[in-house]
């Protein structure tokens, strides 16, 4: 078994190190066209794995074929945002890209599950699932855990109470039309409603809306949170855990709409995306949601076929 990351920028080094951490595979391969970046990333990785007497070995290599059988692909090759960017100003140069990785998938791991982790992400993971020719349940973006992550930190600074207690759910696009819905988010259990007020909670939304742009802005790029969402989402699958997580999945009919990937909550077990849940939004939210669907479409419509 071998988990593959391709792309070994510091988004993908972050998700091979956090898949090291938590040993989900004893292999793990970093790949880059660049000579030298995997190489160097996944010596630098072992030598924490190895200090934590973790037993997955990190390599590194500029050879795609060496995924070849993977159980589990990472798909974070591309070009990141960079400050003032929005994520769907990415969509020409990374379309490429996408294409062409996905294509050397088909070639070599076409039964892998892939994450998707490139943005514009909903638009990227439709490219993916369909160059790859993969069952729609195999192929999934990682967006919605991410966006997730955020809500979750801004549902504790509002509060003061532990992270462990606080549920959440962002669903949508991972772009400018997310959607952070208050009414299913809970804190022990309790909705979040009775913790803070609907002005609070349509702030905390804004926030975690605008939040990546901000890290951006200051840091350069978003590495540590992509990357252990990634990890979770590949953990949920090796160990079948069944995860009730938002991901980017390909939709058939599913909230009224049919051939576009976009951010729902599923279950995430052994079978990939064994199940899409499907949840009575309000009138405001389905507006916030039927506008992520009309951006992902509209966004689609640039890809190569
Ligand atoms: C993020 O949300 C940039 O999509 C990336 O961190």
């Amino acid at each position: 078994m071998t988990i593959t990351v391709i792309g070994s920028g510091k988004v993908g080094a972050s998700a091979a190190l956090n898949c090291g951490l938590r040993e989900l595979d004893r292999d793990i391969l970093l790949l880059d066209i660049v000579q030298g970046l995997p190489q160097g990333e996944a010596m630098d990785i072992n030598h924490q794995l190895s200090e934590r007497g973790t037993d997955a070995i990190a390599r590194g290599s500029n050879n795609y074929e060496e995924m070849r059988g993977s159980d589990y692909v990472v798909l974070v090759a591309g070009v990141g945002r960079k400050p003032g960017m929005t994520r769907m100003d990415l969509l020409k140069i990374n379309a490429g890209i996408v294409k062409d990785v996905a294509s050397k998938i088909a070639s070599y791991a076409k039964d892998a599950t892939v994450i998707v982790v490139t943005n514009p992400l909903d638009p990227m993971t439709y490219l993916a699932l369909k160059t790859i020719g993969a069952q729609k349940s195999k192929v999934m973006g990682m967006g919605g855990m991410l966006d997730l992550s955020r809500f979750k930190s801004f549902i504790q600074d509002a509060t003061g109470l532990s992270r462990d207690s606080i549920q959440a759910m962002v669903i949508s696009e991972h772009g400018e039309n997310m959607l952070p819905l208050t009414r299913f988010s809970s804190v022990g259990g309790i909705p979040l409603h009775d913790f803070v007020s609907k002005e609070k909670a349509s702030e905390l939304f804004e926030k975690t809306r605008k939040v990546a742009a901000e890290v951006i802005a200051l840091k350069g790029a978003t590495v540590y949170a992509p990357g252990n969402a990634v990890a979770t989402m590949i953990e949920s699958v090796v160990k079948d855990k069944k995860l009730v997580i938002p991901v980017s999945a390909y939709l058939q009919g599913e909230y009224g709409v049919s051939d576009i990937c976009i951010g729902v909550p599923s279950v995430i077990g052994a079978g990939g995306i064994e199940r899409i849940i499907e949840l009575k939004l309000d009138s405001s939210e389905q507006d916030v949601f039927n506008k992520g669907v009309a951006s992902v479409k509209e966004a689609m419509k640039a890809l190569p076929t």
